[in-house]
């Protein structure tokens, strides 16, 4: 399996446009790619989901926003998750998300079919000293539950506002870190698309 058929499907729990999680997420996208992955984005904010209501579902289906989301689930091997901290966990908007993608879009779909087979490489950044470690926790504890198998030490950037330059990068320290985390992202979907 050549490199450049693995897909890496990126999504930020962020909204903001100056988000630092969204700029983490496009510096792992681009690692992604220098190590020969196909990367493509989910942008939250570009294209908005309702909230998740049953009555909404049962009268007019999978809204055509979480369809278009969930074929970019089932095309992609692995996912790249940046998250911010709200409150001690991730935010409800990336919630919401999981939730929808959650939903069968037939009696025909496989129950989960969205994180079937996934592999996640997780990452957070904030402002302050946490690193987000308490949102990587329960967004771990989420994915898992939803069949997603999340790679070992996710990436955590504290005092993101101090060590993004103006152009969006970060310390080479940091770089090579996050190269190690796609790195392992890549070798682990290969291992597993030999099998
Ligand atoms: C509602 C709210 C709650 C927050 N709670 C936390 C928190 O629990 N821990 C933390 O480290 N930062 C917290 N922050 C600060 C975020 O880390 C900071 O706003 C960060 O820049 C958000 O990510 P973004 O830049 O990707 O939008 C909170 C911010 C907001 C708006």
């Amino acid at each position: 399996m050549a490199k450049k058929d693995l897909k890496i499907l990126g999504l930020s729990g962020s909204l903001r446009e100056g988000s630092f999680n969204k700029k983490l997420l496009a510096l792992v996208l681009r690692s992604a790619e220098r190590h020969g992955a196909l990367v493509s984005e989910i942008d939250l904010n570009k294209t908005p989901l309702p909230f998740y209501d049953a009555d909404l579902e049962a009268r007019e289906g999978i809204p055509s926003n979480v369809q278009a989301f969930k074929k970019k689930f089932l095309d992609a091997d692995g996912l790249m998750i940046a998250t911010p901290e709200y409150n001690g966990f991730f935010p409800g908007v990336l919630k919401n998300c999981l939730d929808w993608l959650s939903r069968r879009s037939s009696i025909e779909d496989p129950i989960l079919s969205s994180y079937s087979g996934k592999v996640a490489g997780l990452m957070s950044a904030t402002v302050g000293g946490s690193g987000g470690i308490r949102s990587l926790t329960a967004l771990t504890t989420q994915l898992q539950y939803l069949g997603v198998m999340v790679l070992p030490r996710p990436f955590s950037l504290v005092h993101a506002a101090k060590a993004f330059s103006d152009g969006g990068t970060l310390s080479p320290e940091y770089l090579s870190s996050i190269d190690e985390m796609t790195s392992s992202l890549i070798d682990t979907l290969q291992k597993l698309k030999q099998d």
